[in-house]
């Protein structure tokens, strides 16, 4: 398994945005506001939409901490993601945006809030500092320039349908529909800490496509870790937050060594080689790695069918595939109704599978306990003895 950088600031940052005003106070103290703003601005230019100003116009983040101010100008115009401008950079400085250091840290990495007024100064500087041009073209492009770079600074949740087209990433509107159900399963842990890992980062063998999904889920995700594992060298998609590793799904070994670096993990997706075994084999080494209230997901369950990926056409025939492991967690949920001599040892599924959502193609497990307990062996397992027993004699 080969690993690539990893995160140590943001995550202490992250730490302390959920916690007591102190916390971040304490935290900057430390490193100093250049370090954290640095962190900051990282983050705002990777959130950042693309922009849609065609004039070019610079907004300027002007971070304040006690006395000092940490001044970053974001170069920003229509064909080109936001980008830190260059010191000799000497377009229009069309806004300054004034942030409290310790306000911009947890609007970026604290638990969600709505509240949109009051957190922000803001300083519309005149156009005629431009020289040329009318009133009206730079009025707009400070107008769109600074939504966007505002749109970077929040972290209200994103519309993934749309995160899909910026990122590039195929998890909805071609071949997968996928992306309302991550939605749904997903959002009620947009204000967590989660550690996410998705087996199949991208573009397979080309050196330079791939990491979309990942990018993704960063931006959903905006307290969180994401971890990325493909078998080619993808570390061209790391980032603040997204860490690459090279390695074989298929190889248990493999996951357990990356479980033991990274994990456990709140959220695991399996969107690797789709080939039958592989997907077995990484639910059953990866599962155990997932924590209690987590989330196993596998995609692309349409390969169950193709023998071309290890499956079978025949629906009854589903023992080694992707499908086959699906059917058979429904009997890992219900194990404790068996029959006392059916003579099934709980397995580790059995034990921790709490809930299972299936769509078209796609299947989110639930990690949980469960021994919640059969249904008591004293209730009769016969229908009429159960009418009998439940009629208070009148049957
Ligand atoms: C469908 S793509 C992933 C797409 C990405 N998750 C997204 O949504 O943008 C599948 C990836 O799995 C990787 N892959 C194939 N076999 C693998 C294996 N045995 N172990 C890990 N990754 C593998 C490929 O290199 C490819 O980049």
């Amino acid at each position: 398994m080969a690993v690539q950088k990893e995160a140590t600031l943001v995550r202490q940052i992250i730490r302390a945005a959920g916690g007591h005003a102190a916390d971040v106070r304490e935290l900057v103290a430390e490193h100093g506001p250049e370090a954290v703003t640095a962190v900051l601005v990282d983050e705002i230019v990777s959130r950042a939409p693309h922009p849609v100003n065609d004039v070019p116009v610079l907004v300027e983040l002007a971070v304040r901490s006690g006395d000092a101010l940490v001044p970053r100008r974001l170069a920003v115009a229509q064909g080109a993601p936001v980008r830190r401008a260059a010191p000799d950079d000497d377009g229009f400085v069309a806004m300054r945006v004034e942030y409290e250091l310790d306000e911009l840290v947890r609007e970026l990495f604290g638990p969600c809030r709505e509240r949109a007024a009051g957190t922000r100064g803001t300083t519309l500087f005149p156009y005629a500092t431009s020289g040329t041009g009318h009133i009206d073209t730079y009025f707009l492009a400070a107008q769109q320039a600074t939504a966007t770079v505002l749109a970077g600074c929040t972290s209200a949740k994103p519309d993934l349908n749309e995160l899909t087209s910026r990122y590039l990433t195929p998890k909805w509107g071609s071949l997968h529909w996928f992306t309302p159900h991550y939605d749904r399963h997903f959002r009620e842990y947009r204000n967590e800490e989660v550690r996410v890992l998705e087996i199949g980062i991208g573009g397979y063998q080309h050196p330079e496509w791939g990491g979309g999904s990942l990018r993704m889920w960063k931006h959903f995700f905006h307290r969180g870790l994401i971890y990325g594992l493909d078998i080619e060298d993808k570390s061209h998609a790391e980032e603040q937050r997204i860490t690459t590793v090279v390695g074989d799904q298929n190889d248990p070994g493999c996951l357990t060594e990356l479980a033991a670096r990274y994990g456990p993990f709140d959220i695991v997706i399996d969107d690797g080689s789709h080939i039958n075994e592989h997907v077995r084999t990484s639910f059953h080494a990866l599962f155990p790695h997932v924590r209690p209230g987590g989330l196993y997901v596998i995609e692309d369950l349409w390969t169950a069918y193709w023998p071309g990926f290890g499956g079978d056409s025949d629906p009854g025939k589903s023992d080694l595939t992707s499908l086959g492991l699906v059917k058979s967690l429904v009997d890992s949920l219900q194990h404790q109704e068996l029959p006392e001599d059916s003579g099934r040892s709980p397995g580790y599924a059995d034990r921790h599978v709490v809930g299972l959502h299936v769509y078209h193609n796609l299947a989110f497990i639930e990690k949980g306990v469960n021994s919640e307990g059969g249904i008591p062996g004293w209730i009769p397992r016969d229908f009429d003895a159960l009418v009998a027993a439940s009629s208070g004699g009148a049957a």
